[in-house]
């Protein structure tokens, strides 16, 4: 490896139109916050760069749809997403924000320095414009079939199924996003990076020189290398964004995608004023930590930009991962199908560290990857609460029981007892391996492994059962397990800092950096623990089902919303409406109809008679949540037997898109009989 003195670490800028999910953490801020913390605990110069992504179509867009300026959408999401990710405990350095003027002007000259070194092509051509909302319709502002794929709803920029990058003019069937018309092609300027020139040296610096690339990353690079690379169009015609800064370009912006890496300079010079250093000094390492729709940006055009700026250093490695799906299915903003960290926070507070070790323990590394719920309460009650928590909880727990809370001497050690402090070195280098080469799961599994060797190690030697016998091997028994215990809150500290900070309050020390891993005298005899609180706590199932209810809810609503209603049947006569008699009634008595899985039969007061009726809404109601309810009910239906049972009149329905049934009552309780016309 190349020596570096510091390390720079950006993650991809989230768009401001929405607030962060559990995919998001997954691919970008959870791995780049856990490198982030074991360089700190290397005592190594690092910083973490973040902020929000506020230009672009889909914060314009976004903002339409509301009925809002763009400058609400980003001030609402910008602050929810801050506030997440800070509760979470991701320890950005800086979380800036791209419509912030530093930003502005750092963008602004950047664009200008290559435009006045020539470093763009200025090129007129046609683009699609919208003639009834007089625009042109860059990027997401257009929708159509992918010709790669043929996905119908890919975006004027790229396809979010098979990941190709596009122009508008490829898509076949374009759609303007803003009135649903077909755009006409209309003239327009902007100004163009030509990659094509810049192809033999991306071929050399990535395809040559960096093999060491996560195969997903160098395989997207090498693919689209192969393909010819075309100059790429840098300005917009959009009224949001950084204005382009020459003349003749009133009413176009920078492209979104040459301004938001830059976001990542703009918010090192807010943060320091060293900024050069970590962006210049040939010493300094930069990582760009993002997901896999976002690898050309990322290896290719950013790098172009910079190569062309020249005086900026370019990115080492780029640890994109794939994506993480939600119960087997895609997750989207748009459908709400999700795990939203803010709402994760308010209903699992104290929780941040699950998910955190679940979205490591399941990242998606090599290949797309789900969250499932049921994984998420396994590895919490299996791997957190049975192995890590219960270890530490005994090796505390019993060092308050038997030595009042003090760390014991530790005695002669046996060859197992040998074996296992030096296990602890082992793991480290282990540990060290994998994120050196940016596996956060392997790690992971690495640094539980400790927690394992502590689980066995005192199930097999039964402090316990000796206690009484052999009081002087107990204490050596426990001073090993003591030391395992510090050890834990060293090299778990990267993946569960908010735990491993409690255990540390635990056993009553300071924090201890990564070189001390593997001593086995972090604490030392006489030393006091505090008592001990557990470390994890068990999930149980009805907390489960309620996020799976939850997730539900919103497959419903989003079939809801898809589902086209019918069409209203052929027009009636008044008279015959008059015929049908529909009155309010309250249900006295309900109850199924055995060996039925539909069925329900009520006595329901009419007002005027007490009669039977039976219904088809047994799989939606329990019986005796009916009781006492008022429903609709058709009276002067005829009569029909069902199982057997003479049902006098229908209960009104309404049909939801999945084909469950809801009940029509009267909003606020009525006399029994009343009409219902
Ligand atoms: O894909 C996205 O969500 C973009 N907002 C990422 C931008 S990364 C960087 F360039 F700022
Ligand atoms: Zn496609």
């Amino acid at each position: 490896m190349v020596e570096y003195k510091r390390t720079l670490i950006t993650t991809a800028l989230p768009y401001a139109n929405g607030p962060i999910h559990i995919g998001h953490l997954a691919g970008v801020y959870v791995p780049a916050d856990i490198y982030a913390r074991y360089l700190r605990l290397k005592n190594e110069d690092v910083l973490l760069i973040g902020g929000s992504d506020e230009h672009g179509v889909p914060i314009t867009l976004k903002a339409k749809n509301e009925g809002i300026t763009p400058q609400d959408v980003v001030d609402k999401f910008h602050e929810i997403i801050k506030k997440s990710f800070s509760d979470f405990g991701i320890s950005f350095d800086v979380y800036s924000r791209t419509s912030s003027k530093v930003h502005h002007e750092t963008a602004s000259e950047f664009f200008k320095k290559l435009y006045d070194e020539g470093k763009f092509i200025e090129k007129t051509s046609e683009q699609y414009y919208d003639e009834e909302n007089k625009q042109f319709l860059a990027d997401r502002y257009i929708i159509g079939t992918c010709p790669k794929c043929g996905f119908e709803k890919a975006y004027g920029d790229q396809c979010e199924s098979c990941g190709t990058s596009l122009s508008p003019t490829e898509l076949i069937n374009p759609t303007s996003m803003i009135s649903g018309n077909q755009p006409v092609l209309k003239e327009t300027k902007h100004w163009y990076l030509p990659l094509d020139e810049y192809e033999p040296w991306l071929r050399e610096w990535i395809l040559e020189g960096h093999k060491e690339w996560k195969p997903n990353v160098y395989g997207q690079c090498k693919s689209w290398i192969d393909s010819g690379l075309q100059p790429r169009a840098l300005t917009r015609d959009l009224d949001w964004g950084v204005p382009v800064p020459v003349e003749g370009a009133e009413g176009k912006v920078l492209y979104v995608w040459f301004d938001a890496p830059i976001g990542y300079i703009s918010a090192t010079k807010e943060l320091t004023p060293e900024w050069e250093t970590y962006w210049k000094d040939p010493e300094t390492r930069m990582l760009h930590f993002i997901g896999k729709d976002n690898i050309v940006f990322h290896c290719i055009i950013f790098p172009s930009m910079l190569k062309a700026e020249g005086s900026f250093n370019l990115p080492e490695n780029v640890p994109a991962n794939e994506f993480l799906n939600l119960e087997n299915d895609k997750i989207s903003t748009s459908r709400n199908w999700a795990v939203w960290l803010h709402e994760y926070l308010q209903e699992f507070p104290g929780k941040e560290d699950v998910l955190k070790y679940v979205l490591t323990a399941n990242a998606p590394e090599t290949k797309d990857n789900d969250f499932t719920w049921k994984d998420f309460q396994a590895r919490n009650n299996n791997e957190l609460v049975a192995v890590l928590g219960n270890f530490v909880n005994r090796a505390l727990v019993l060092t308050q029981k038997y030595y009042d809370g003090q760390v014991p001497e530790r005695g002669e050690l046996t060859a197992y007892d040998s074996d296992t402090l030096a296990a602890i070195s082992t793991i480290k280098a282990d540990v060290e391996k994998s994120l050196d080469s940016f596996r956060f799961r392997e790690a992971l599994k690495n640094a539980m492994d400790l927690a394992r060797l502590g689980n066995k190690y005192l199930a097999d030697e039964e402090p316990w059962k000796l206690f009484k016998t052999n009081p002087e091997r107990v204490k050596t028994i426990l001073n090993v397990c003591l030391q395992i215990t510090a050890n834990l809150t060293v090299v778990l500290d990267p993946f569960l800092p908010f735990s491993m900070e409690k255990l540390r309050q635990f056993l009553n020390i300071e924090k201890h950096i990564w070189s001390k891993l593997g001593s086995t005298d972090l604490l030392i005899a006489g030393h006091k623990v505090n008592q001990p609180e557990l470390l994890f706590e068990k999930i149980e199932d009805a907390v489960i089902e309620a996020q799976l209810q939850k997730l539900m809810d919103t497959k419903k609503a989003n079939e809801a919303a898809t589902t086209k209603s019918k069409p209203a049947k052929e027009s009636i006569e008044f008279d015959d409406f008059g015929k049908i008699d529909i009155r309010v009634g309250t249900v006295l008595e309900a109850e199924k109809v055995p060996k039925t899985k539909k069925l329900l039969k009520l006595k329901i007061d009419t007002g005027f008679d007490k009669r039977t009726v039976v219904s088809g809404v047994a799989e939606y109601y329990e019986p005796a949540d009916l009781i006492g309810r008022q429903v609709s009910i058709l009276v002067n239906l005829e009569p029909k037997k069902l199982k057997g049972i003479e049902s006098q009149g229908m209960i009104l329905c309404a049909e939801n898109a999945d084909g469950t049934l809801s009940i029509v009552s009267p909003d606020q309780k009525v006399r029994n009989g009343s009409e219902v016309k």
